[in-house]
């Protein structure tokens, strides 16, 4: 059994029947990044939270990586509007969060309205004002006013062909005691899962019971490599590479913020609450372009890391060498780059889009085929 508590002491689970919800009197639709965050407030990801943050808690956040009660949390999460919609609604309004589809994903009590510094949040948590980095783009570009206050999630986000795959912290808990896993190693990605995933993932599976593969599912930018790809890819792999009764393929249903340093800690806490005991930092966590350094998520939740309660497994950039004619990384392996096969993504990108298979080397081939399919398909 899992004995890791979740962050905060215990599994925040925010879900009411839409007939329990009868004296909403208001009504706003959301973004699919405002539904992925109701979603994970819902089902515990996001525990201990129990709704959109607060002033003191989002000041606290920004400026010390903690709520207002001292508990780590490093990304502040928040509904955020416009001018115009926050007009409408008043404090102790009960207001329905609606898609675009018309379903009602959530219900927030309104308890407060407040005017964020969206430039020294930028600074805070992405470490840069520049409006090309994609978060920082996304705070700017979204409203100016955020609304606090309790949510419970109504209805849940459909998946669909991810269904199969969906787990909540609840759940992932309960199956890893039936396992009989005692510590769980959880790994992020927003990526296919190419040899150095493949490696470091390994390197952490020899010293645990098990590994919950999480990738990311929400919304990610758009050259990134869709998730159906992805989820298609995954699960070749491990039908082809790994011990069906060590790991298992669970979503995290989330939107992807690339917060590097800030976002690597966000995401161990989350997988904290989904039972994991470990968790994987390796090169440019949650990074993007070179706003952040290396190993800088790895330094960032060093300080964090015993407070958390989590063992972190941080590992150097790996690759394939053809000297040592093995899986490496820069710890291991005394040879050039000219031996290794390291490609950036935006290579691997170019590559599958004109329907060339990334080497063996980086990628394994039955991986390989999927995504040149997939990226064929969508172009
Ligand atoms: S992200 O969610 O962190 O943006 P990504 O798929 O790029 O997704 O990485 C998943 C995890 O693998 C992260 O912890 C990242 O640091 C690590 N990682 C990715 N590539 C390498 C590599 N070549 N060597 C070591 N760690 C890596």
């Amino acid at each position: 059994m899992t004995n890791i508590k979740p962050h905060g002491g215990i599994l925040q689970i925010r879900r009411k029947s839409e007939s329990d919800t009868s004296d909403i009197n208001k009504e706003m639709t959301v973004s699919k990044w405002t539904i992925s965050d109701i979603e994970l407030i819902g089902i515990g990801g996001f525990s201990p939270l129990t709704g959109f943050m607060g002033e003191e808690d989002y000041q606290s956040v920004v400026k010390n990586l903690r709520l207002s009660d001292g508990t780590i949390w490093s990304i502040p999460i928040t509904l955020q509007v416009s001018k115009e919609d926050a007009d409408l609604v008043d404090i102790r309004d009960r207001v329905a969060l609606k898609g675009e589809d018309g379903i009602t994903y959530g219900v927030l009590t309104l308890e407060a309205k407040y005017t964020p510094d969206k430039q020294m949040e930028a600074q805070c948590v992405y470490g840069t004002t520049d409006e090309k980095h994609p978060g920082v783009k996304r705070l700017i570009e979204s409203g100016d006013v955020y609304l606090a206050g309790p949510i419970v999630m109504v209805n849940r986000p459909n998946h669909q062909t991810f269904e199969n795959f969906y787990m909540t912290p609840k759940e992932t808990r309960a199956m890893f005691s039936e396992l009989g896993w005692q510590t769980i190693v959880g790994f992020q990605t927003r990526n296919p899962v190419h040899r150095a995933h493949e490696y470091i993932q390994k390197l952490a599976l020899e010293s645990v019971d098990g590994l919950l593969l999480h990738p990311l599912v929400g919304k990610t930018k758009k050259d990134d490599i869709p998730a159906d790809i992805r989820m298609e890819s995954y699960q070749v792999l491990l039908k082809h590479y790994y011990p069906e009764s060590r790991v298992k393929l669970a979503i995290y249903p989330a939107s992807m913020r690339y917060a590097g340093p800030r976002e690597a800690i966000l995401h161990a806490i989350v997988r904290k609450n989904y039972g994991c005991t470990h968790f994987i930092v390796g090169r440019d966590h949650a990074g993007v372009g070179d706003y952040y350094g290396t190993y800088e998520a790895q330094e960032l939740i060093s300080w964090y890391e015993e407070e958390l309660g989590m063992h972190i497994f941080k590992f150097e950039h790996s690759f394939y060498c053809k000297k040592c004619d093995q899986m490496a990384s820069m710890k291991t392996c005394p040879h050039t780059n000219d031996e290794r096969f390291i490609l950036s993504g935006t290579k691997v990108r170019e590559l599958l889009r004109n329907g060339k298979c990334p080497p063996p080397q980086f990628t394994r081939p039955e991986v390989a085929e999927i995504l040149v399919k997939g990226m064929r398909w969508k172009g």
